[in-house]
């Protein structure tokens, strides 16, 4: 983002405290990503510290701080699919790609993510790549999607 997209988002609040998260929420949703620059931004305007912002914003799930990847790899931990092999295909993911949670690929190919129930259990386990929900997964399955170069 450039500053003057900062700017336009700051413009619509008055630069109070109860602001930060409707603020995030409009960062996140141009960027992508709250970035250190958007952190340090925002603390200008608010006059917050930094820490301040990161320990609000790490409460929320919904905020990331790394940049998102051409394909968002989102493995559910929910518990039907934590029962049925969640933890392997998170560690599968980890292990091919060479990230943690939360991390991007360096190519920024591939970002990954845990997340809770995805909100189709009869499926699980389940994988979600971008928009794509993809069912009854196996680690030979999702090492060869991850391997797909499209
Ligand atoms: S627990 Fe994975 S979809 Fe519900």
């Amino acid at each position: 983002m450039k500053e003057k997209d900062y700017h336009d988002i700051f413009s619509k609040f008055k630069g109070l405290q109860t602001d930060l998260i409707p603020i995030l929420v409009r960062i996140q949703d141009k960027a992508g990503y709250l970035s250190e620059e958007a952190i340090r931004y925002v603390s200008e305007f608010l006059k917050m510290s930094q820490n301040q912002i990161y320990g609000v914003a790490s409460f929320y799930p919904k905020f990331r701080f790394t940049e998102p990847g051409k394909k968002s790899i989102k493995v559910c931990m929910g518990t039907a699919c934590h029962v049925r092999g969640g933890l392997f295909l998170s560690e599968a993911v980890g292990w091919k790609l060479g990230i943690g949670i939360g991390q991007t690929t360096e190519d920024k190919r591939f970002d990954f993510q845990r997340a809770g129930c995805l909100g189709c259990c009869t499926l699980a386990p389940v994988v979600k790549i971008n928009e794509h929900v993809h069912s009854r997964m196996s680690v030979t399955r999702l090492k060869e999607i991850l391997e797909k170069d499209d």
